[in-house]
């Protein structure tokens, strides 16, 4: 399937109402953002008026039911319902968040939700990630060492070594934060994001990787790594409580510090 920039010019034009099962007693409306690009039609938002007594809690519940039940052409992905796999980032409500993590009763009146922010949109809430793996793949997020290891056990580290990773390994690669990142939405082909940043962070501060150097070389660039402007969105926006800015500040100063 091709995948499309929503036009700027573009509009978003009223859709269809899919009103709730007669007498459905607890009703909540969410507003959702349609578009296939393959249909030469504008974006549109349906509303589907959901009967919260036969729902589960989260927004995800939400959206399974309707596809399940309403709208079986309403596409999303998704995959553990549990704030694990990353796959069910969205924005809801105006912040990019998980919607399995996310309670329908947090949000007070409508629930609107649309695809991440600024990234090309495959179809409905599917977001085209091609060019923010490749820039992961470009930090080569593996542990890279030359020196082989004991013949009789793993690579050890103490646990103040260990200790350095933690708010960097539970990172799920949603993107909630680099769709979330002013400086993302205007340099995303060159500037690397938060979310790619921190897993570049992640191996700079293993203590088991021997290319500390190099991997801080790559990221040495105006662009890449420097167009973050602490604005913070990022850490804000994290359905995992992490904080990306941290990240790209301690590597900042890695740099700053380091001998040349
Ligand atoms: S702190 Fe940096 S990465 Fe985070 S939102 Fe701001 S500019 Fe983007
Ligand atoms: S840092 Fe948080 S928001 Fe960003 S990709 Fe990782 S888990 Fe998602
Ligand atoms: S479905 Fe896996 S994080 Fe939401």
């Amino acid at each position: 399937m091709a995948t499309f920039t929503l036009p700027r010019n573009s509009t978003i034009t009223k859709g269809k109402h899919f009103p709730a099962p007669a007498g459905a007693t607890k009703v909540r409306t969410f507003k959702i953002y349609r578009w296939d690009p393959d249909s030469g039609e504008n974006p549109r938002t349906d509303t589907y008026d959901v009967d919260l007594d036969k729902c589960g809690p989260m927004v995800l519940d939400a959206l399974i039911k309707i596809k399940n039940e309403v709208d079986s052409t309403l596409t999303f992905r998704r995959s553990c319902r549990e704030g694990i796999c990353g796959s069910c980032s969205m924005n809801i409500d105006g912040l990019n968040t998980l919607a399995c993590l996310k309670p329908i009763e947090d949000v007070k009146a409508e629930v609107r939700i649309h695809p991440l922010p600024h990234m090309p949109v495959v179809k409905d809430l599917v977001p085209d990630l091609s060019q923010i793996y490749a820039q992961l793949r470009s930090v080569e997020p593996w542990l890279k060492a030359d020196t082989p290891p004991p013949p009789d056990g793993e690579r050890l580290q103490s646990k103040e070594e260990r200790a350095k990773l933690d708010g960097l390994w539970e990172c799920i690669l949603c993107f909630c934060c680099s769709t979330a990142c002013p400086s993302y939405w205007w340099n995303g082909d060159r500037y690397l994001g938060p979310a790619v940043l921190l897993q570049a962070y992640r191996w700079i501060a293993d203590s088991r990787d021997e290319h500390t150097g190099a991997r801080l070389d790559a990221l040495e660039d105006p662009f890449k790594l420097y167009r973050c402007h602490t604005i913070m969105n990022c850490t804000r926006t994290c359905p995992k409580g992490l904080n990306p800015a941290q990240a790209i500040g301690d590597i900042k100063k890695m740099l700053a510090e380091r001998v040349v």
